[in-house]
């Protein structure tokens, strides 16, 4: 029998941003009790819920299961409302989603990979959450209303145009620091030191998240787009890099920096910035570094801010735009927080 106003949260996935989410949940007036925590090494469960605050110290000890357990808990917890977070980069939790999903749990994912993959996994998860909530809006533009508002304009019978925007805030931020006369492989070691790259920077270099984020936002505005049909030049393009070790990419890169210095004096000299844009319309998706004109809407942005701008039959002329930070472990935790009320509200009813 199933308490009509319970919840349980069960967190997959404690790095950056599953840390934050613990984190941020415990200055919640009435949070949702967290039931289970699950990371690479097994999982820890508490039908309960787990002491506020204690969760570090509780991940501490040997783990009670594995993943699996975790998500047999969360099939069978008596709560009316039962969600589960992955804030993991991987599939092994995504395996699961469609079951989750059939038995009335609702699903908040912070995690690209399921979504922009073969077209028919996203549909297969999308169906299935005609039974519980599957919300998705940290996957792109981290903690900013990207997906709910692109979401809200298709269901009020909107149609989209054109998608353009900057939706990696690591690649903004190295065109930030060339602008202010960087070299790419200082730029590139400042945005490490400073956590905003993935753990192997490359793969910011490699273009692939921004890819994946643009995939989600085509979907969610109704058009059947697969991750091979995006024309994607990397941010560096240069396979060999991407084959070295640790110790011999560096210097690699660093063997980039003066025809990356040419290509940033070129566009100053023609008046231009040099931004990574993400562009859709019709049909035709892209990604790839490009020159933009002093009054394009991503030619003011600095720092980590990503932009998007919807060009739709309501919005012709003035795009509708969405900017600010988008990335980070605090914003994103923000996005999924939102997106697990969300969820708790539907499940409970209201
Ligand atoms: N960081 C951002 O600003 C940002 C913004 C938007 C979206 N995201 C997305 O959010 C997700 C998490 O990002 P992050 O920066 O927090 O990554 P992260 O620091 O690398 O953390 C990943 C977590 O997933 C866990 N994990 C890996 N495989 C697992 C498995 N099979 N079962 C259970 N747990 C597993 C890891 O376990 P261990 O702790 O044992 O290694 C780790 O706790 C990613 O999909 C990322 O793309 C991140």
């Amino acid at each position: 029998m199933r308490s009509s106003d319970s919840s349980a949260l069960f967190v997959v996935g404690v790095g950056r941003v599953g840390q934050a989410v613990l984190d941020e949940l415990q200055r919640l007036p009435e949070a949702p009790r967290v039931i289970g925590i699950a990371r690479s090494s097994g999982a820890w469960l508490e039908p309960e819920g787990l002491q506020t605050g204690s969760w570090r110290e509780r991940i501490t000890a040997e783990p009670d299961g594995a993943l699996d357990d975790l998500v047999a808990s969360a099939i069978d917890h008596p709560a009316a409302a039962r969600i589960v977070v992955d804030c993991t980069a991987g599939h092994a939790l995504a395996a699961h989603y469609c079951e989750l999903l059939e038995a009335g749990v609702a699903v908040v994912s912070a995690n690209k990979l399921p979504f922009a993959g073969p077209l028919a996994d996203y549909h297969r998860c999308f169906e299935a959450a005609a039974t519980a909530p599957l919300r998705i809006e940290a996957t792109v533009g981290a903690g900013l209303p990207v997906l709910c508002t692109l979401g809200d304009l298709i269901r009020t019978g909107d149609r989209v145009l054109r998608i353009e925007g900057v939706l990696s805030g690591t690649l903004a931020h190295l065109c930030d620091r060339l602008d202010a006369g960087d070299t790419l492989s200082a730029a590139v070691r400042n945005a490490l030191q400073l956590g905003m790259t993935e753990p192997d920077p490359r793969d910011d270099l490699a273009g692939q998240d921004v890819v994946r984020k643009l995939v989600i936002l085509a979907r969610t505005a109704g058009f059947d787009l697969e991750p091979e049909a995006v024309q994607a030049e990397p941010f560096l393009d240069d396979p060999k890099l991407f084959e070295l070790d640790e110790s011999s990419w560096w210097d690699r890169l660093a063997a980039h920096d003066a025809a990356i210095a040419r290509r940033w004096n070129e566009a100053r000299k023609h008046g231009n910035r040099s931004a990574y844009l993400a562009t859709f319309a019709d049909g035709h998706a892209s990604v790839r570094l490009e020159e933009v004109p002093p009054e394009h809407p991503v030619a003011s942005l600095s720092g980590t801010d990503n932009m998007v701008a919807f060009t739709t039959r309501r919005y012709p002329t003035h795009p509708l735009v969405i900017r600010g930070p988008g990335a980070g472990p605090e914003v994103t935790a923000a996005g999924v927080l939102a997106d697990i009320l969300h969820a708790r509200g539907v499940l409970r009813g209201r």
